[in-house]
């Protein structure tokens, strides 16, 4: 999603960019196409996604590299093939439209499957956190990841429903939250079915999602070299609000506790993109699951 712009945004003229997303490769071979004199290595924890990028980026030969774990440890990755600095990183966060749609995945409530959601091969799975979690753990995880308002009582009819029997499919949980929030399964809640935010909390649990985005954001920044760009399209508000505070800080530099002035070594970006960018409404009525993307650039300076 977002591809034209997130290219436009990366463009940093000839050079090595990191797609840490590379997911079915959409955006690396447009990075690809469109970035003259640009080789690409390309990151992905799902290898999934990875056999199918490997496919639809072949052409390009030696120019792309890919591997095969998670972002947050970029630096890792890239000292590992000798590399270590880079003209730009994208990220365009989340999960893919492979992930989402896989009932054997358990990402999403609209198929029957199991509570799995990890985006790698290993790991905690849902169904770990929900059978082994506390209650207060769960109520936690819910109000902090989902924002549910409901957190206490669905994290109490979580406890209640496992001590009868384990719980393991995406079926079972939708269940248990319209149980908790007292309305139909399936039934509405304003914009959103009642189960979308208990689902999203467990998978930005299960994955360390937020944890992992301020990691690769910290790493990233380091790695790009001068008037190299760092481009992000995130899906959710916690994680468009790590990624508005880190650009931030970048452009700000660090505070002096004394003087209260920013350091100037420590102001390493600029900020291209004052306002997220957003989908045009042409690319959501094409594909709805853009309405929510949100694009942040920064030069590195
Ligand atoms: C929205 S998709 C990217 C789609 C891609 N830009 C394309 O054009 O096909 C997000 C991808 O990021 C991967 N991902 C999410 N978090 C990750 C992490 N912490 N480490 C590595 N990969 C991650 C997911 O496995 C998924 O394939």
């Amino acid at each position: 999603m977002l591809v034209v712009e997130a290219v436009e945004f990366l463009d940093a003229g000839p050079g090595l960019y990191v797609d840490c997303t590379v997911g079915l490769g959409g955006h690396a071979e447009a990075i690809l196409e469109g970035i003259r004199g640009s080789s690409l290595v390309g990151i992905d924890r799902d290898p999934e996604a990875l056999a199918i990028a490997r496919e639809r980026l072949a052409r390009f030969g030696e120019r792309v590299r890919l591997v095969e774990g998670p972002f947050d440890q970029l630096e890792q990755h890239l000292r590992r093939l000798g590399i270590e600095h880079v003209r730009g990183v994208l990220a365009d966060l989340g999960v893919s439209s492979l992930q989402l749609d896989s009932a054997a995945r358990g990402f999403s409530f609209r198929f029957e499957g199991p509570l799995d959601m990890r985006m790698g091969p290993s790991g905690q799975s849902a169904a770990d956190i929900l059978n082994q979690s506390s209650e207060g753990e769960l109520e936690r995880i819910f109000r902090e990841y989902g924002e549910e308002r409901r957190a206490r009582r669905i994290a109490r009819e979580v406890v209640v429903t496992r001590e009868h029997a384990a719980i393991e499919t995406t079926t079972q949980l939708k269940d248990l939250i319209a149980r908790a929030k007292r309305v139909r399964a399936g039934q509405r809640e304003g914009r959103v079915d009642p189960a979308t935010r208990v689902f999203q909390a467990l998978r930005i649990a299960v994955n360390r999602e937020l944890a992992s985005l301020e990691s690769l954001l910290d790493e990233a920044v380091n790695l790009i070299e001068q008037e190299g760009r760092l481009v992000v399209i995130s899906y959710h508000s916690l994680e468009d609000r790590i990624v508005k505070g880190r650009l931030r800080d970048g452009a700000r530099g660090e505070i002096d506790e004394i003087t209260g002035r920013p350091h100037a070594e420590t102001q390493v970006l600029e900020v291209m993109t004052r306002k997220p960018v957003r989908p045009t409404e042409d690319e959501v009525a094409a594909n709805p699951r853009s309405r929510s993307a949100r694009l942040r650039a920064a030069r590195r300076i």
